[in-house]
């Protein structure tokens, strides 16, 4: 299994398994990811299954066929408890549900803070600015969380290179990795290209082109990765599927990579990417479809009257 050596010298396996909109079924298909060798999962208190994901894994570790250490286990901060104080409680929490003691990493989910008492924004006055909450603030308070040993590894999720800078630049410890989206569509080359450079790991979420995403997310007319002719075209050359291509792809750049599967065969297809070696040219042809698609586009956190314009999350301009 390929694995990812972060700054702090942990090795994260590079596929881990996604456990966002794994509802009811998150249960065994931790069990059964388990069995097919996962050992990577990637958790975040807002996915609201962190209790099947831990009772899952201790089960497996109760029958004795993982150990702890043997896990890499990942959750995130929610937006509500940006405020220095309520940095601690968060991640407490998340162990709480997950029954461990301590995370491999824990990342700030979004650079968007909200109220402590809000989970999902309504109005404008949800949100908190990043003048009321700054980032450094919260990321002051994970540093705090490593130094407790509460977690091994912090970092981001969707951050910006402007705001990796930011980070950079006064924070005590580096980030050691920033989760965003990437697949075919949405590159984003020179993100990539900075985080590697500067020794943040990379996961890429939403490999597959999250198709299971609430329907509020779904916009008219998307592109739908895995019948894309290209894709499948390359899945052809290499006897494999569409889905493998796009986790061989996310490998073989360098990035760790988060599908996610509730389905016993595809959780087994999905792993087996991890044996695909795709050319040069194969590479070269997947270059070619970047269009800069957001499947997850951010606007939930622009809406009326929110300090956030989508210009401002992403730090680019927006077409
Ligand atoms: P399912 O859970 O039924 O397997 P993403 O990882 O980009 O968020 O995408 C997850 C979506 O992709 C889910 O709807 C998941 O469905 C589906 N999916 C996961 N693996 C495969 C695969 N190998 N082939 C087709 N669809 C897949």
């Amino acid at each position: 299994m390929k694995k990812i050596t972060l700054r702090s010298g942990d090795q994260m396996p590079a596929l881990g398994l996604g456990t966002w909109k794994a509802d009811e079924s998150t249960y065994p298909a931790i069990r059964e990811a388990i069995k097919i060798g996962y050992r990577h999962f990637d958790c975040a208190l807002r996915y609201e299954n962190e209790k099947e994901v831990g009772r899952a894994i201790r089960d497996a570790i109760k029958e004795g066929q993982v150990d702890r250490q043997s896990i890499w286990l990942t959750s995130k901060l929610w937006n509500n408890a940006h405020l220095s104080h309520d940095v601690r409680p968060g991640l407490e929490e998340s162990l709480m549900n997950l029954g461990m003691d301590y995370l491999d990493l824990y990342l700030m989910h979004w650079p968007v803070a909200l109220k402590p008492d809000v989970i999902f924004p309504d109005k404008g006055s949800d949100f908190l600015s990043l003048e009321q909450a700054p980032l450094i603030d919260t990321w002051r308070a994970l540093e705090e969380c490593i130094d407790a040993g509460l977690c091994r590894n912090i970092g981001v999720s969707n951050f910006s290179i402007k705001k990796l800078k930011d980070l950079r630049n006064r924070a005590r410890i580096a980030p050691t990795c920033n989760q965003i989206e990437l697949h075919p569509f949405l590159q984003q080359k020179e993100l990539v290209e900075y985080c590697l450079g500067e020794r943040i790991a990379v996961t890429a979420y939403s490999p597959l082109g999250s198709k299971d995403r609430p329907a509020r997310l779904h916009q008219d007319d998307e592109p739908i990765l895995l019948q894309h002719p290209e894709i499948r075209s390359i899945a052809g050359i290499h006897d494999c599927t569409a889905a493998q291509v796009l986790i061989a792809w996310a490998l073989q750049r360098g990035t760790s990579v988060i599908p996610k599967s509730a389905n016993p065969n595809r959780l087994r297809e999905n792993y087996q990417a991890q044996n695909i070696t795709l050319s040069e040219d194969d590479m070269r042809r997947i270059g070619n479809l970047d269009r800069h698609y957001r499947y997850i586009h951010g606007a939930f956190w622009t809406i009326d009257g929110s300090p956030y314009t989508l210009t401002t999350l992403w730090d680019e301009p927006i077409s």
